[in-house]
């Protein structure tokens, strides 16, 4: 049986688009079998309803515990062995977490356990590091500190600024994250 995979996705989607084209591959281990976001405009939408796959919005609200409980019911519906959070920019609460736990990861654009947070890219530069990269990760309660599944480094350059070092890290966090998707999968049908 292939690995159902939900994508949750707050902006553009490439690392989403990645995904959506490994699972589209003949004999591929796993499948996007929805994406899901917070967000109306997220372009990463787009490219689901270009992909002929399933998309759910729900927005945020100020009672955060009953977005996650909506958020949760509207990813059950689709029966997903592993969730990716691939540039989902809000944090789910208990019951996501309680219903996903184990099965829910997350790529974040710097080597963590450094540099976590909504600002990986821009507080890695500030820093001053030489090398950054990408992590992706087993999502649990708190701010990017799950377990860590694979990482990889790339070096910062002199003249780097936010969006040049951030598009070279996510060159390599494609395809870590195809990588990492595929173990998962293959692990998730032993
Ligand atoms: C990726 O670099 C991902 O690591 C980052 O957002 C980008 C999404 O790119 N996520 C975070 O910073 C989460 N803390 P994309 O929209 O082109 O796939």
């Amino acid at each position: 049986m292939v690995c159902r995979v939900v994508v949750l996705v707050s902006g553009t989607g490439t690392l989403l688009q990645s995904l959506l084209e490994a699972g589209a591959e003949p004999g591929a281990e796993f499948l996007v079998v929805a994406v899901g976001s917070e967000r109306a405009d997220a372009f990463g939408l787009e490219r689901a309803k270009r992909a002929g796959v399933p998309s759910f919005v729900v927005p945020m609200l100020t009672d955060r515990a009953e977005w996650d409980r909506r958020l949760t019911a509207a990813t059950a519906e689709h029966h997903p062995d592993l969730i990716v959070s691939a540039g989902f920019m809000k944090l789910v609460g208990p019951a996501f977490l309680a219903r996903f736990g184990g099965r829910f990861i997350n790529s974040h654009p710097a080597l963590l356990p450094s540099f976590p947070g909504m600002h990986g890219v821009r507080d890695a530069l500030a820093a001053g590091v030489k090398v950054s990269g990408t992590t992706i990760f087993m999502v649990d309660e708190g701010v990017d500190t799950g377990r860590i599944l694979a990482q990889r480094a790339v070096d910062v350059r002199p003249d780097d600024t936010e969006a040049t070092l951030h598009e070279r890290i996510k060159v390599v966090e494609r395809e870590l994250l195809v990588q990492v998707v595929t173990e998962l999968a293959k692990e998730s049908h032993v």
